[in-house]
């Protein structure tokens, strides 16, 4: 595939744990542990494919609403997996940042978030952004409130610096996988001109096969911006 038409930045809502599980009688919380090999995998399918930036959206704003087994399962897997990943990460030159509200997350898992982001500094292989506790207009309020009280001029510019995902450029290319179509608020702002893709594949069985399917996708989008062709420039209207 030629790199020119790879995405700079992949984001992908991770769909599907709980009916990849239920499927085979298992517990849901057992298809979001599988998700976790899942996502492994596609780390490294983008690491393989230099992808600079992947973002991927792990409990939403709305999570909480789920049973409160399942919501403390998900918080314990995020502490479990993290623990277990993290040297291997940083090896191979991951910088992890973590997105979201720390409303209603334990200080201990907060303090062991900021360090893996700490450590992991200044990798330069690729950056990971794991959306935890995350809502796109929690991200858009959050943001206007801390400009408001600065008293910064609200426009576009400064209203993407204070997004949470700064200073990543706007995802390329947005994966859904679950057979869902929705955005279920994951990274609005952020989304303005993505190119969307979803795949039926349920999040446990995404693999660097089914990745390629997405890149191929992306690779025959002809992305426009609003112009009429691919390359057109006009002048007719300031930018
Ligand atoms: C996505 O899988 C993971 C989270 C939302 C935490 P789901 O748990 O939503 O799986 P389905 O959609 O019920 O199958
Ligand atoms: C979106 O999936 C959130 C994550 C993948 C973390 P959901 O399963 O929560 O979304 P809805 O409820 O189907 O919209
Ligand atoms: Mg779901």
């Amino acid at each position: 595939m030629k790199s020119a038409k790879l995405p700079q930045h992949i984001a992908i809502v991770m769909d599907g744990n709980g009916r990849w599980a239920q499927k085979r009688h298992m517990p849901r919380l057992a298809g979001h542990k599988r998700g976790v090999d899942a996502l492994k995998v596609v780390i490294q399918a983008c690491l393989g494919h230099g992808i600079p930036v992947l973002t991927v959206f792990a409990f939403s704003s709305e999570n909480w609403s789920r049973p409160t087994g399942e919501v403390s399962g998900l918080l314990e897997l995020l502490n479990v997996a993290l623990r277990r990943e993290l040297a291997a990460l940083h090896d191979r030159g991951i910088r992890l940042r973590f997105l979201g509200s720390q409303h209603g997350l334990a200080p201990e898992l907060c303090a062991v978030l900021r360090d893996a982001e700490q450590l992991t500094h200044a990798n330069q292989a690729m950056v990971l952004n794991i959306c935890f506790n995350y809502g796109g207009r929690w991200d858009i309020v959050d943001a206007a409130a801390r400009l408001a009280a600065a008293g910064t001029p609200i426009t576009e510019m400064s209203m993407n610096a204070a997004l949470s995902l700064a200073p990543c450029p706007d995802p390329d290319l947005l994966i859904r996988t679950g057979d869902e179509y929705r955005l279920s608020n994951f990274l609005l702002w952020q989304c303005a001109y993505s190119e969307l893709y979803f795949s039926s594949v349920l999040w446990p069985d995404f693999d660097a096969a089914a990745l390629d399917l997405a890149l191929e996708a992306y690779a025959s989008r002809e992305r426009r911006f609003g112009r009429t062709t691919q390359s057109s420039a006009s002048s007719a209207v300031p930018a």
